[in-house]
């Protein structure tokens, strides 16, 4: 089964929904903020268009969405106001695979318009959003349409599960003991797709335009380090004690792996410069702490990293890159 087919943030509202368990997501979107207000407020350095076209990639649904998407109007009406400009008509467009679970979203749009009004006044107006679902190893909007790029903690998903994994019996990713084979064939996947990504967003972007991407990641060069796969690990530990217990098939257990890549900010800069495209203008890696996790295989799951997580430093990294199309 294809990933783009199957993958999706658990929707609605309950208590198990992506909305209800993604503020650590949330607080990355936020450490991040000061990087995307500069990459915006660049993008007026030498003109201001009067319609300005947006989107943010993997928007999932819940209330990270939207509050994402006021942080980039709010930054759009501040920089126009100080300049004495007027507010440009906006495009939102928000992207994720079909599979998500956009209707939550449009059914939180009034309230949103309503936080709009309050924090900016009569230009809420002008803002416009719209759902585009597709997968962003394709491409998604009209050539040369896009001034600004945003996606956090989306680019780590692979397009697939990397070909070639057979030997990494008992672990479900990258871990300290799968075999070089198995990190070169995660490595390998990691570069098809986000070479892919970059080709596409190259031909949506206008000449200047810009995106920020923020990659769950690490700083290690070693693609197996606790720092990435430290999680998943703990997942395997849980997974195999159900094998040993009868409870899970060991044949599942050994065909089980995760379609994510974990990078580096070497790993980012290689493909951006081996593309072509674009300039750098920042790449930075940061930490969060871990957050807690609910269901039934991770009532087990919960408990080991609970107690690693009362006797280890246990924070996830997020690799960050601002850049501008070339002329
Ligand atoms: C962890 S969520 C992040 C959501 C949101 N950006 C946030 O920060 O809370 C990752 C999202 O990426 C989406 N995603 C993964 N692969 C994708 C692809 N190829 N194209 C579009 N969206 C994708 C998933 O469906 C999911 O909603």
């Amino acid at each position: 089964m294809e990933v783009v087919q199957v993958l999706c943030m658990k929707g609605g509202n309950g208590d198990t929904s992506y909305a209800q368990n993604s503020l650590l997501q949330k607080k990355v979107i936020s450490l991040t903020k000061p990087i995307t207000d500069e990459a915006i407020s660049n993008l007026f350095c030498n003109n201001f268009p009067a319609r300005l076209c947006i989107a943010d990639l993997g928007c999932s649904s819940g209330p990270n969405t939207l509050f994402a998407v006021l942080e980039f109007v709010t930054t759009v009406d501040k920089v126009h106001k100080k300049m004495g400009h007027e507010l440009p008509e906006i495009q939102v467009f928000l992207n994720d695979l079909p599979g998500n679970d956009f209707n939550t979203i449009f059914k939180s749009l009034p309230t949103f318009q309503k936080d709009l009004q309050k924090t900016m006044g009569a230009g809420a107006e002008s803002c416009f959003v719209t759902g585009v679902p597709g997968s962003f190893y394709g491409r998604l909007f009209l050539g040369k349409s896009l001034h600004f790029v945003h996606s956090s903690y989306s680019l780590q998903w692979l397009s697939q599960v990397p070909r070639g994994l057979e030997s990494n019996k008992g672990n479900i990713y990258m871990a300290s003991s799968s075999p070089p084979s198995v990190l070169k064939a995660y490595y390998e996947q990691f570069q098809t797709d986000f070479s892919m990504f970059l080709r596409c967003r190259s031909e949506e972007l206008l000449e200047g335009g810009s995106m920020v991407l923020t990659f769950l990641g690490r700083i290690s060069e070693d693609p197996s380090s606790k720092e990435c796969c430290y999680i998943w690990e703990l997942l395997a530990v849980a997974l195999n004690d159900m094998v040993a217990e009868g409870l899970v098939e060991e044949e599942k257990m050994d065909s089980f792996n995760i379609p994510q890549y974990t990078p580096s900010p070497a790993e980012v800069k290689c493909e951006v410069e081996k593309e072509g495209s674009f300039t750098i203008n920042r790449l930075e890696a940061s930490e969060v702490n871990w957050n807690a996790y609910h269901e039934e295989v991770f009532s087990r799951y919960q408990k080991i990293v609970a107690d690693r997580m009362s006797r280890e430093k246990t924070e996830f990294v997020n690799v960050t890159v601002s850049m501008t199309k070339r002329g």
